[in-house]
């Protein structure tokens, strides 16, 4: 195999790194395809005129961070199963040096190309698939759907125009205002309710318009990492604060050197992204007490809360504010499916305007048609009856999965997290590396994903997240049982 690697001698980088960076550049942008076997270090270090030392130093790095993997007595060969935080983006210097016209970027632009796992891309279909946040699709009532996307095709052709309404589908934002106050004890009006495209756009909206580089955002260790993503292209001073089993540690943030300047705070107080935690009602007002001191902001992201197997619901912490501290997020990627991009930021109400504004310029609003159906999909109840069905199944799918691991790892595991939601956080005692894991369960064709890229700074391994929403009892099952192989203590 050859491969073009450019040396330079007066660069500040010293040789290995950039060979490095050029074996991983080639990895990430598919001049190296996974599997493919590479020179071992003594042709490359014959073809580049460097020792092989050299050459070592920088293999050694590719294999300690899961892009290379030797097969004892054959060779070096990129990684079949790439971890998941590896990821598509280029660093600066080498899209600088393949761009002619040397576009200027925008710090945005600048912190983007700098930032990992943007998109992230972990996701090779394997037979037997962990992935998180994942409904049950083939339960999803496809029939019922069609049927009133052809109501409204038929009846009217408001869908193919423009909307006059920046904050969406007026009857949408009505339906989902009556739901939410009844099942989550959310205070508000249909015009406090903005139909976002997805959680990941009402977020985009609000770092848009209430921060600036270097402002501080507090948010949960570990955390949802595709929100931790925009904050940092935003270029937000980030404030991770740990969690525990009854959700956000408020108390370190209350009592953190940055108090006073906090300029958000992001939270998953329902079912903490990824550990489960349910934060408790004590930690809920003291953390509403100290936003309305200081003037900080909250983001509720209330993802799945509707999946709580057992006890009930703890209302949101939007319903439990005096102070218009809260920005609640909501979404139906997990209700209903994620392509459908629906998700909602219900505002207070002195924010309603610029809100408004900022969606109209970013894109206009949501196509008009799937917001009529979705109206209809709750208004007349669908939505909930599919939620209870879901809720059935998904409790069953989460205790066979707990069994399995239980039955198949006994001492060795440790299962995170309330009875809740569409995944569990798992902790292995093992002294595998978690690379090692995920590359050894592809291989036999099960896909997990490491909680690793969910911390600001990873140092904890071992740590599992497994999605079960998808899974049938027999593909939990075999699933855990094929990790068995390969998981020792
Ligand atoms: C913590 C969290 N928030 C929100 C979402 C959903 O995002 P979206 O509404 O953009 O699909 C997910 C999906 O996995 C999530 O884990």
């Amino acid at each position: 195999m050859d491969l073009l690697i450019t040396l330079d001698n007066h660069s500040p980088l010293p040789l290995h790194q950039q060979i490095y960076e050029e074996v991983r550049q080639a990895i990430l942008c598919g001049k190296l395809p996974p599997g493919q076997r590479i020179p071992s270090t003594r042709q490359m270090a014959k073809a580049l005129g460097v020792s092989r030392s050299t050459v070592t130093q920088s293999y050694e790095q590719l294999l300690s961070e899961g892009y290379l993997e030797t097969v004892i007595g054959s060779g070096t060969y990129i990684c079949t199963q790439l971890p998941d935080d590896l990821f598509d983006s280029q660093p600066v210097e080498s899209i600088e040096k393949n761009n002619s016209a040397k576009i200027k970027f925008s710090e945005y632009g600048m912190n983007l190309l700098q930032t990992k796992n943007v998109p992230i891309l972990n996701e090779k279909q394997l037979e037997i698939s962990f992935r998180y946040g994942r409904p049950a699709l083939n339960k999803f009532p496809i029939k019922l759907w069609k049927k009133l996307l052809d109501k409204y095709c038929n009846t009217s052709l408001e869908w193919l125009d423009y909307s006059t309404e920046p904050l969406g589908y007026k009857p949408l934002r009505e339906a989902i205002a009556i739901y939410i106050s009844r099942v989550r004890g959310i205070n508000c009006e249909p015009e406090q309710v903005l139909i976002t495209n997805g959680t990941q756009q009402a977020l985009d909206l609000i770092i848009r318009l209430l921060i600036e580089p270097g402002n501080i955002i507090a948010l949960e260790e570990p955390g949802y990492v595709s929100a931790r993503l925009i904050f940092q292209a935003y270029g937000a001073k980030l404030l991770p604060i740990a969690v525990d089993e009854s959700g956000l540690i408020v108390n370190k943030l209350v009592h953190s050197l940055e108090k006073e300047n906090i300029r958000l705070v992001y939270i998953t107080p329902s079912h903490q992204f990824p550990t489960g935690a349910i934060l408790s009602l004590p930690r809920r007002l003291e953390l509403l007490n100290w936003a309305s001191q200081t003037g900080s902001l909250i983001i509720e992201d209330d993802y799945d809360s509707e999946y709580r197997y057992g006890d009930r619901p703890i209302p949101a912490l939007q319903g439990l504010d005096n102070h218009n501290s809260v920005l609640y997020v909501g979404t139906f990627s997990k209700v209903l499916f994620p392509s459908l991009r629906i998700g909602y930021l219900v505002i207070p109400k002195n924010l309603v305007n610029i809100f408004a504004r900022a969606k109209w310029l970013s894109d206009r609003h949501l196509p008009i048609l799937e917001q009529q159906v979705l109206t209809d999909f709750i208004a007349e109840g669908h939505l909930e009856r599919h939620i209870r069905k879901m809720r059935s199944l998904y409790d069953y799918r989460r205790q066979v999965l707990v069994k399995a691991l239980k039955f198949h790892f006994g001492e060795s595991v440790e299962i995170l997290g309330d009875k809740a939601g569409l995944h569990v956080m798992v902790r292995l005692n093992t002294n595998m590396s978690d690379n090692e894991i995920i590359q050894g369960a592809a291989k036999l064709g099960v896909g997990i994903t490491s909680a690793s890229s969910q911390y600001l700074n990873p140092n904890i391994y071992g740590e599992f997240i497994f999605g079960y929403g998808e899974l049938d009892e027999e593909q939990l099952v075999t699933g855990v049982e094929r990790l068995t192989q390969i998981i020792k203590g």
